[in-house]
């Protein structure tokens, strides 16, 4: 039974059970507590704990999941996937056990012919929890269970949380007996390679507080109501109703496996550490088509770290099957894609996109291999020559820091080499980087304070009020100073400080607007510089400054002023994002919504998602749009009401808003309606003007527009304008010419590089006779050993030698080697004829001969092989070193 079929009978099997058949969510969890989503219930979690409340209360799902823990362990076991799906029923206060458990026993053993999976029940077991006699009842009353076939674990096999404070409960899980082949007969107590779990069903009942991620964690209590939360993975699955013993020959997988094996020219089952690498890829290949189509970006921290790590982890054991330089991740992209796309639709509409990131990435990683195996060449040999075997943790630390060279590739190569590495110091500079950036990114959101100091004022004195809507400055009193992470009872001139006040004009920096700048200041005494202000805690403003003289103290009645050019640059820049906003959905239509947005002084970002590009004309379209706007003048209107009464005006509502909620509304007439809590200009027409200055992916499906506001728009197009000048004086030509002008002289520098490309191809070629005529004699081999001039590419290096050994008669052993420098490291080709090989003269062997005089590596087959190396002064040398090979 194929996947997508097997994921089709599960969700109608359900939905014939009065179950609302609910689509996979984003793999990027809206969970903060989780960084992929990684089980079937991550989006359900906010009904079981009784946040939120569904609007079914039984519900079924097949969830992308991406787990990465064990990383180390794909392709080494049959099971482990770093992305999976997970085929899930849930109850959301509706059945508990006495439903869950017969509805999984009778959809698992139901014949398949009438919907089922068909699997004999003689090769399932079952666990519970140690003192779960109820679900072991259930088990052997209702479903029919030997009793000898159910088994009890403790809390580490049986109970279920998700690692973290939340939900969690006992569960039962049901096995299949892969057979004796596989180990020892007696259940998943006696075996678990034999035994394989299939699915857990989950009894969630508690919540559970911080601690251990499978035990040593304290239940705070029952949950709202009973719910149920079950999980099988659809590939382990497919595995057994597909009769193979190993996820990777699944369907699916098994595309993916098999493409990259004939990409690489290697036989899967023909050697266990190529095995081990195909399924590393097949895995790898398919986790990072579904995290791109979900709009994770290659970065190096979370998600992003994530998808880069499997991405070079890809390349690298692609290039390790093949041996050779090549990019073959478009391929394997596109085969992950048809593999999927029964499932998931949307992969083909987003196909390119999804291409774009992966194969930049690619390309990216080339350069870092190329860069960083310089960079290691240098170190092995520093390290050789004093003597030493191992290479120091600073050096392994700064390939892995500058480079983002793994630090298991700088481990590989050092035991090519027959070098080892300090691992040790590596792992403790890595540390003290990530306490470094750990420090940093602390006092970057928190001013180094802990967000227990906020929390405590918040609860003692309230939340800030704001006044900023209509006042610029305002009298407050001092509630608060925070200096080097703690409350303090005053500051003097120079101490950096976050002050917290009763009330303020101070705007905090929230939906994309940046924060107010201005001075705090008790007259006469002290004034503190402000340059910005965060909500550490809800409700609370951290306003961030200087002492710039005098002394501030706790109580002090203040005067907070705001910098009132900066407050108009930004509101302007506000109201033109929404502006934009809405004309973009004119443009894209409905779908299109707001995925962030910065606003600074002049200037915005606006980030959206859409599934295409925005041409020129799309942003004149939306430029000529919003500008009309400006020039009617429109009233900037904004209001408080209800969440349903705004939703209800069409407003447009981007973050998380609770039902229930007063909300605020900025209206400009029926043009624009956002909830928003941003300052904004009172009418339109005090934009000025707004310039779309470009357009950007910023991940699939999501794009950027940039735009410059007010007299920063104008700056703009006047410098552009000087520059068309400029370039209409250069080039002679009046502006409207310009562009066909400078196609016309790009068209000819372009010939002309191919004309000297090709002469020089020629010259090189030309000298293939004159070769042949002096060629020496070892023996009876004939040997070409010749130095090509410098600029000579790899391949047209490799055509001279193929050229060179064709002219010569076949009969005698020929080998000839020709090296070049084409920029500033220098390559060897070497070729040999038939009998040249009878006698054990190698390409491969010759080429990595002199690629070692090279300072190098290479190696290739046995007729035609190419190296290279660092040292371009050692080519002679090179080619010395293979006629020496050749005359013993
Ligand atoms: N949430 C349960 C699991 O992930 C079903 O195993």
């Amino acid at each position: 039974m194929e996947t997508a079929e097997i994921a089709r009978r599960f969700l109608s099997y359900f939905e014939d059970n009065g179950h609302a058949v609910v689509p996979s969510a984003s793999l990027v969890a809206e969970d903060p507590t989780l960084l992929l989503v990684n089980a079937g219930m991550v989006p359900f979690k906010p009904y079981f704990l009784g946040q939120r409340i569904p609007k079914w209360d039984r519900a079924t799902s097949v969830q992308k999941c991406v787990r990465t823990v064990d990383i180390d362990e794909v392709g080494k076991t049959s099971r482990h996937a770093s992305f999976f799906q997970m085929l899930g029923n849930f109850s959301f206060g509706d059945y508990f056990k006495e439903r869950a458990i017969p509805l999984a026993w009778d959809l698992l053993t139901r014949p398949a012919d009438e919907g089922g999976f068909g699997l004999p029940a003689e090769r399932l077991w079952v666990t519970v929890y140690h003192d779960d006699d109820e679900a072991a009842d259930i088990w052997a009353d209702s479903v029919g269970v030997a009793p000898d076939r159910i088994q009890r674990f403790g809390m580490e096999e049986n109970y279920w949380s998700m690692g973290v404070p939340g939900p969690c409960g006992p569960c039962s899980e049901i096995f299949w007996d892969r057979g004796p082949a596989f180990g020892e007969e007696g259940g998943p107590l006696a075996d678990e390679d034999r035994y394989i779990e299939l699915w857990n069903l989950v009894f969630m009942q508690f919540e559970r507080g911080p601690g251990g991620v499978k035990k040593d964690y304290p239940i705070l209590g029952e949950l709202p109501k009973k719910n149920i939360d079950t999980g099988m993975g659809l590939e382990r699955l497919a595995g057994v109703l597909q009769g193979v013993d190993n996820i990777y020959e699944t369907d699916t997988l098994g595309r993916i496996l098999h493409r990259a094996a004939v990409l690489t020219g290697t036989r899967y089952g023909d050697h266990h550490t190529s095995d081990v690498g195909l399924r590393v890829i097949a895995d790898h290949m398919r986790t990072a088509t579904m995290l791109v189509s979900d709009g994770v970006q290659p970065s190096n921290e979370k998600r992003g770290y994530v998808l880069r790590r499997i991405l070079r982890r890809s390349v690298r054991n692609l290039r390790l099957l093949s041996g050779e330089d090549r990019n073959y991740l478009h391929d394997l992209t596109e085969t992950s894609i048809n593999a999927m796309a029964d499932i998931y639709p949307e992969l083909r509409t987003k196909a390119d996109a999804i291409h774009n990131v992966i194969d930049t990435e690619e390309k990216n990683f080339a350069d870092t291999l190329r860069s960083g195996t310089t960079l290691f060449n240098r170190a092995a040999e520093r390290t050789k020559s004093t003597g030493g075997s191992v290479v120091s943790g600073a050096d392994a630390f700064q390939l892995h820091d500058t480079y983002g060279f793994p630090i298991d590739l700088t481990l590989e190569m050092a035991a090519e080499q027959g070098l080892s590495v300090d691992a040790d110091a590596f792992a403790e500079l890595m540390q003290r980087q990530r306490d470094a950036a750990k420090a940093d990114a602390r006092a970057k959101k928190q001013g180094n304070a802990d967000l227990s100091t906020y929390s405590a004022l918040v609860d003692n004195a309230g939340a800030t009020e704001f006044l900023g809507y209509s006042e610029s400055e305002a009298e407050a009193r001092v509630l608060g100073i925070i200096s080097g992470g703690e409350s303090v009872p005053a500051a003097r001139e120079g101490d950096k400080v976050e002050l917290v006040l009763d009330r303020t004009p101070f705007y905090a920096e929230s939906g994309g607007q940046l924060a107010d700048h201005g001075t705090i200041e008790v007259p006469g005494q002290g004034v503190v510089d402000i340059a910005d202000v965060q909500r550490p805690v809800p409700g609370l403003s951290a306003h961030r400054g200087t002492v710039r003289s005098g002394v501030i103290t706790l109580d002090d009645t203040v005067r907070a002023v705001i910098d009132i050019d900066r407050r108009a640059s930004v509101s302007r820049a506000h109201s033109a994002t929404h502006l934009i906003h809405s004309a973009l959905r004119n443009l894209l239509g409905t779908g299109t919504g707001q995925a962030g947005s910065e606003n600074q002084p002049g200037r915005l970002r606006f980030d959206f998602t859409a599934n295409r590009q925005l041409g020129n004309a799309d942003l004149a379209q939306v430029e000529e749009e919003v500008n009309a706007v400006l020039a009617n003048d429109i009233e900037v209107r904004d209001f408080q009401t209800t969440l349903d009464e705004a939703l209800s005006m069409g407003a447009l509502a981007m973050f998380g808003e609770k039902y229930g909620d007063r909300v605020r509304v900025v209206e400009m007439s029926d043009y624009s309606r956002e909830l928003c809590g941003g300052t904004h200009v009172n009418a339109t027409g005090q934009l000025g003007l707004v310039k779309v200055l470009g357009e950007s992916s910023i991940g699939s499906g999501v794009r950027r527009v940039e735009a410059a506001v007010g007299i920063d728009a104008l700056r703009r197009v006047s410098r552009e304008s000087l520059l068309v000048s400029q370039l209409s004086e250069q080039l002679k030509a009046p502006r409207e010419e310009l562009p066909e002008r400078i196609d016309g002289l790009v068209g000819r520098l372009r010939s002309a590089e191919k004309e000297i490309e090709r002469l020089r191809a020629e010259q090189v070629l030309a000298s293939a006779p004159r070769l042949v005529a002096e060629a020496r004699e070892l023996g009876d081999t004939l040997l070409v050993a010749h130095h090509a001039p410098d600029g000579t590419t790899g391949d047209d290096a490799r055509r001279l030698a193929l050229d060179v050994r064709g002219r010569i008669p076949s009969d005698r052993p020929v080998v000839v080697a020709v090296a070049a420098v084409p920029k500033d490291r220098p390559v060897v080709v070497v070729a040999t004829n038939e009998p040249a090989r009878q006698r054990g003269l190698r390409a491969g062997d010759l080429v990595g001969v002199a690629a070692r005089a090279l300072g190098g590596g290479g190696g290739g087959k046995p007729d035609v092989a190419q190296g290279g190396g660092t040292d371009a002064g050692a080519v002679d040398a090179a080619l010395r070193a293979v006629t020496e090979a050749v005359a013993q």
